[in-house]
């Protein structure tokens, strides 16, 4: 090959690595047209809303999952759906309200007005009671034949926020009105809060349907399946960085067909990167402190970043580099906010841990293993048994240590059972974090014997 023709494929690559970088971000970044996954609770928004347009029937519900479980595009996925039905399209009208938006309900009901389009009918209208508002505007929505009006969806963003809102006047009068089905509304919350419930005063949670949808990532929010919920992970890990099936991206075409296509080799290396095991266990440790589509979307969009004319692969080094940003440790965070004394208490549990190999641990056992090391160091500065002991509550209060359970209540403060639990990585980065940490302290954190 000649030097002109290895220009020739230089410059193509280059064009080529940043339509790809380009084409990556966008597809990452974008939610998704299709949306994956619960299906079930999907067509149960979807039959609700349904029906509350087509037969006028009054519905309310609340879709609760962690963040970033996909919540908002489900109900984003089933308007568009529905918004292709003709009869839906114009005879519906969907307000949406957000709890961090709308801070009061006057706030929201003037948005909800303007959402509905009533602004002007209202004018200087004004009311005596929230309710008396609210039905008026319903009773604009009237249709032609008068009997019955416009169906009205109702989408409560952050729904928990509403919650503590003076009196919940707007959810009582929402909940009110699609219990006794005055007007065909549906009321669809959508929170992160499992026990939303609980923060509803009485009145309201009485006319509440109690129609929960749950959105847990994996269909387990706890460990009985990690394995397939990962392994969903893996797949969107391979399906975000891969490139369309076809000889172009971004309208670029392969021109030198004597060498593979070039989104062939990029694919059959991402779909190596699935099987690296630094990298499955990298998404892993991030998929167990936070399972978040958002973050993990966040994270690859870091590493396609980094793609450029000089750099035009994507190495295992740049996922670990990339992941260090998304890493932070909450726990290990919320240790550098602690005193010495805490952070020498914290090392003492985690030498008895180690030492007796994830026994649990009392007070009296940390007590005495710090008291051992404060003597030993002249410059640490004693403190008294009562101080030490309220240190050790902070701790607990803290949830580092958690009560065994089956503990006897009759046992004194100072004997009860804990389980500590951070690891010992936790503590040791911890302590490289604390700023200003005493030598000895850092020294007894490594070795327990001194
Ligand atoms: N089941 C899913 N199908 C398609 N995209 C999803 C799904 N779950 C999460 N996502 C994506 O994850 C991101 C966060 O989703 P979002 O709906 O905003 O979460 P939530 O409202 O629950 O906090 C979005 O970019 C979305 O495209
Ligand atoms: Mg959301």
């Amino acid at each position: 090959m000649n030097k002109k023709e290895n220009m020739a494929i230089d410059f193509q690559d280059n064009v080529m690595i940043l339509s790809t970088r380009k084409y990556l971000k966008r597809k990452i970044m974008c939610s998704e047209p299709k949306f994956r996954h619960y299906r079930k609770e999907r067509l149960h928004i979807l039959e609700l809303l349904k029906h509350t347009v087509d037969m006028g029937e009054s519905n309310s519900a609340l879709l609760i999952g962690p963040r970033g479980c996909g919540k908002t595009t489900l109900i984003n996925s089933v308007l568009k759906e529905l918004s292709s039905i003709k009869s839906f399209k114009e005879n519906a009208l969907i307000v949406n309200l957000h709890g961090l938006v709308h801070t009061d309900d006057r706030l929201a009901l003037k948005d909800a007005t303007r959402q509905m389009q009533l602004e002007n009918v209202v004018g200087d209208k004004v009311f005596g009671t929230f309710a008396e508002n609210l039905t008026f505007l319903l009773d604009c929505l009237k249709a032609g034949d008068k009997k019955r009006s416009k169906p009205v969806i109702f989408i409560l963003d952050e729904f928990d926020l509403f919650c503590e809102h003076h009196n919940q006047t707007l959810l009582y009068n929402l909940f009110d009105i699609a219990q006794s089905a005055q007007a065909p509304i549906c009321v669809l919350g959508v929170t992160c809060r499992l026990n939303v419930i609980e923060l509803l005063e009485k009145r309201v949670k009485s006319r509440f349907s109690h129609r929960q949808i749950f959105l847990f990532p994996g269909d387990t929010s706890s460990s009985e399946q990690p394995t397939s919920a990962f392994d969903d992970r893996l797949e969107l890990f391979q399906h975000l960085l891969s490139l369309p099936d076809d000889e172009n991206v971004n309208g670029i075409e392969q021109q030198y067909d004597e060498y593979p296509p070039f989104w062939s080799m990029w694919n059959e290396y991402i779909k190596s990167l699935v099987n690296n095991l630094t990298i499955v266990n990298l998404l892993k440790r991030m998929y167990q402190m936070d399972v978040s589509e958002t973050s993990f979307r966040i994270f690859l969009a870091v590493v396609v970043s980094t793609l450029s004319e000089k750099h035009q692969q994507l190495e295992v080094n740049d996922f670990v580099e990339a992941s260090k940003i998304f890493s932070q440790d909450d726990k290990v965070l919320m240790l550098e906010g602690l005193s010495v004394l805490e952070m020498c208490l914290i090392i003492a549990m985690k030498h008895e841990t180690e030492i007796y190999e994830g026994e649990p641990l009392n007070f009296e056992t940390v007590y005495n293993r710090y008291i051992k090391f404060a003597n030993q160091n002249s410059s640490i500065q004693s403190v008294q048994r009562p101080v030490i002991m309220k240190a050790f509550e902070h701790i607990k209060n803290l949830e580092i240590v958690m009560p065994v359970s089956g503990m006897n209540s009759k046992v004194e403060k100072e004997y009860q059972y804990y389980k500590f639990l951070l690891t010992p990585q936790q503590v040791m980065e911890a302590v490289k974090n604390y700023p200003g940490l005493p030598t000895e302290v850092s020294q007894w954190s490594l070795s327990s014997i001194q």
